[in-house]
């Protein structure tokens, strides 16, 4: 499933926006990204998607079950009604006899909200939701192994502050389960802690225990033929579902392995770090908060894909807003790439306000929002952020202070105003770093002028 296009009337800020998501005819990657200062409208966008999303997910659900209305403080100011409308491609709906842009396989719904006590200006349809969701709920009939498209949008509220210790109920993990909150709150890692040692159990009953296999390894050391032979035994009775997770999480954070749950001290979750076992709890936020968002991801995509050999590879539409939040710059730099390589049939729609995310990745779709309006921005991949910051984030690279003096200090010693030159590069000696690159080349600079001018005298 994927998001083709979107239209919001009298949303948030926007009176009027409209937007063809990735893949479009003209660039194949299946990532679009909003960038725009804050209060440009990129959160409102993603929450209109999700909004409109939740239909399906409550349709699928049931028959005739309802998703989010709009809420009304985000119809536009002075306006009395509001609308978002989605065009959604579905590859699997669609008859084998079709070809791929089959109209049939295209499905336009829209959801509409009106103050109270005004008059309606638009009005929803959403028969092609129910449509949709219709041939979901009579395919899964036939079939049981037939995979859901994933929808999840992690708001920036998605902070994961702890995991919970105590888990009251147990129960079992049905394929749609793989909806709940997924709309509301993104990582949900109660259920993401409650679903692994679940699946752990289950795996431990055809296997060995982890803590069992510890000893073992102690005790016959890992060159040992025995140790080998039970590894691969092991391994073939590995949960595919957990698997799928592990994978996850080891392609994002490469030196992180072995995510289990501990049942000694006490019941908590933990993971190798290099050589390294450590509690989740003792994690960074951003190590946190990457392996939340990502083990989420595949969770979800591990229970709604029961008949995928690898259900990484599953689809559906993933909206993240602020990306790069907690991400260290090298993190930022790769984080597009990294999803798309680890879930490579999800579309993603991100915004962000990291020049990183966006300068590293050739095939992305980016748009600039401003004033309401969005443009398209040129490929930035290969750029330096100071470019992109410049060029399309509309940023200074520099201090504005500093940067004006330092714009002046060039002036002064084009201008030959050498002795003033000199004064105002002692200022700013005295408060920036030796080693400032801009200093050093005004320094060079008024060197050679300096002996310029005492040859010419
Ligand atoms: N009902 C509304 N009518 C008019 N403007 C609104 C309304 N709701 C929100 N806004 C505007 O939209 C902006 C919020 O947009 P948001 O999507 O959160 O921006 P971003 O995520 O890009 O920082 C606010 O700054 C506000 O000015
Ligand atoms: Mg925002």
């Amino acid at each position: 499933m994927e998001i083709k296009q979107f239209r919001l009337t009298n949303l948030g800020r926007f009176s009027e926006l409209e937007a063809e998501l990735a893949p479009t005819a003209a660039l194949n990657t299946n990532v679009t990204v909003f960038i725009g200062s804050n209060g440009a409208g990129k959160t409102s966008i993603l929450k209109a998607l999700a909004t409109s999303l939740s239909w399906f997910v409550a349709r699928l659900r049931s028959e005739k079950g309802s998703g989010s209305p709009i809420p009304e403080s985000v119809i536009l100011n002075g306006q009395a009604s509001a609308l978002i409308e989605v065009s959604i491609f579905d590859d699997h709906s669609k008859p084998s006899s079709l070809d791929s842009d089959s109209e049939s396989a295209i499905y336009h719904w829209s959801l509409a909200r009106t103050q109270k006590g005004k008059k309606a200006k638009f009005s929803s349809n959403l028969n092609d939701v129910s449509r949709l969701a219709d041939f979901y709920r009579t395919a899964l009939t036939q079939n049981e192994k037939l995979g859901l498209p994933l929808i999840a949008f992690y708001p920036v509220e998605r902070v994961v502050l702890d995991v919970p210790l105590k888990i009251k109920e147990r129960h079992s993990f049905l394929q749609v389960d793989g909806y709940d909150n997924s709309l509301n709150q993104g990582v949900d890692f109660r259920r993401f802690f409650e679903w692994y040692r679940e699946r752990e159990d289950s795996e431990n009953e055809s296997g060995l225990p982890q803590d069992v296999l510890d000893k073992l390894l102690e005790t016959l050391g890992d060159n040992n033929d025995v140790w080998h032979k039970l590894q691969s035994l092991m391994a073939s009775s590995r949960d595919r579902q957990l698997t799928a997770v592990r994978t996850a999480i080891s392609n994002f954070m490469p030196g992180f392995s072995n995510l289990r749950v501990r049942r000694k001290p006490r019941l908590h979750m933990s993971i190798d770090k290099k050589d390294q076992t450590l509690n989740v709890l003792q994690l960074s936020q951003g190590e946190k908060s990457l392996m939340a968002l990502v083990g989420d991801i595949a969770r979800r995509l591990a229970m709604m894909n029961p008949g995928l050999e690898n259900p990484l590879h599953g689809d559906g539409v993933v909206l993240i807003d602020e990306v790069d939040m907690h991400l260290h710059p090298t993190w930022q730099r790769s984080i597009i790439e990294r999803l798309t390589r680890t879930f490579p049939n999800c579309q993603f729609v991100l915004t962000t306000h990291s020049p990183l995310v966006i300068s590293d990745c050739k095939d992305v779709l980016v748009y600039s929002l401003d004033n309401g309006e969005l443009t398209p921005v040129p490929s930035q991949y290969g750029q330096d952020a100071n470019t992109v910051l410049l060029d399309v984030m509309n940023t200074d690279i520099r201090n504005a202070i500093i940067n004006t003096r330092i714009n002046d200090l060039r002036d002064l010693i084009e201008d030959g105003r050498l002795n003033e030159a000199q004064a105002l590069l002692q200022g700013l000696e005295a408060e920036l770093p030796a080693q400032n690159m801009e200093l050093a080349k005004a320094r060079l600079l008024l060197r050679k002028e300096l002996l310029k001018h005492a040859k010419n005298n």
